[in-house]
């Protein structure tokens, strides 16, 4: 049965700790290897993905977020009862609770998928839950070409000054990409729609060797973030935002 991957000291679950979000990350296991623990409905959608590297990070992905509920809320209550914590995805992509009550973002990456939970006043509909994304990178070079496309003027020129530049355009990017999660809209938003500065620069050696706090606009709406440099023992960067209003 997988377990849980050690959850690593950093900004990122400081962040989430001061926020009342719980994270947790799985290696990705075939869906085969999992014991039962989707909806009827969630088994339906799984049905429907074709390519295995994607079933595995679905099914693992929805595998962290019901073990994030149940450390939270059920420590004691079996896994296999958790079939009732149906995860829904919007039509935009964006992953919610069928009960009220419970946001979730999720991300996979590289064999390891991460989900965050965190609870949220009963009576909101589902589409308006306080957002908060996560995301997660390998650490893997980006091409040169896709800067311009998405980085403003002010973020090329903050990573013009990084010496560690392929680390900080991988946090700013992971960032970014929460930041999008965080909204519920994921990249149907132009790249320069989000905008993001650091507060406490990663790569200053002011904070951990990689933990830096942002904040930033997505379509102006004000964020804040903290980005982390590695995962346990893998190599990722990884980010979580919320929306400040
Ligand atoms: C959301 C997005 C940024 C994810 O990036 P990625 O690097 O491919 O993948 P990640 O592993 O980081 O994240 C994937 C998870 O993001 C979440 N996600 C997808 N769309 C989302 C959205 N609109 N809001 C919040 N979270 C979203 C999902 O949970 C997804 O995992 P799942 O498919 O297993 O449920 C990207 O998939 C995206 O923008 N897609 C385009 C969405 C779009 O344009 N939709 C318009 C449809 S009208």
């Amino acid at each position: 049965m997988p377990t849980p991957l050690p959850i690593p000291p950093g900004a990122v679950t400081l962040a989430a700790r001061q926020r009342n979000v719980t994270l947790t990350w799985v290696a990705v296991e075939p869906p085969e290897n999992l014991p039962p623990f989707l909806s009827p409905e969630e088994q339906a959608q799984l049905a429907r993905l074709r390519i295995p590297k994607r079933r595995g990070e679905w099914a693992s992905a929805r595998w962290a977020a019901k073990q994030a509920v149940a450390s939270r809320f059920s420590p004691t209550k079996p896994l296999s009862l958790f079939p009732q914590d149906e995860l829904r995805s919007l039509p935009s992509g964006q992953p919610v609770f069928a009960q009220p009550g419970l946001g979730v973002s999720l991300a996979h990456a590289g064999g390891t998928a991460l989900a965050a939970v965190w609870q949220t006043p009963e009576t909101l509909p589902p589409t308006t839950l306080p957002g908060v994304g996560i995301d997660l990178e390998p650490v893997t070079p980006v091409h040169p070409a896709l800067e311009a496309m998405v980085f403003t003027p002010l973020e090329r020129e903050w990573l013009a000054d990084q010496p560690e530049r392929a680390s900080a355009l991988l946090d700013l990017w992971c960032v970014k990409e929460a930041a999008v999660k965080a909204l519920g809209q994921g990249w149907s938003l132009p790249y320069l729609a989000v905008t993001a500065r650091p507060l406490k620069n990663p790569f200053s050696g002011a904070a951990g060797p990689h933990d830096g706090e942002w904040q930033g606009e997505a379509l102006g709406k004000p964020f804040r973030a903290w980005s982390q440099g590695t995962l346990a023992h893998r190599s990722f960067r990884l980010a979580l935002a919320y929306l400040t209003m």
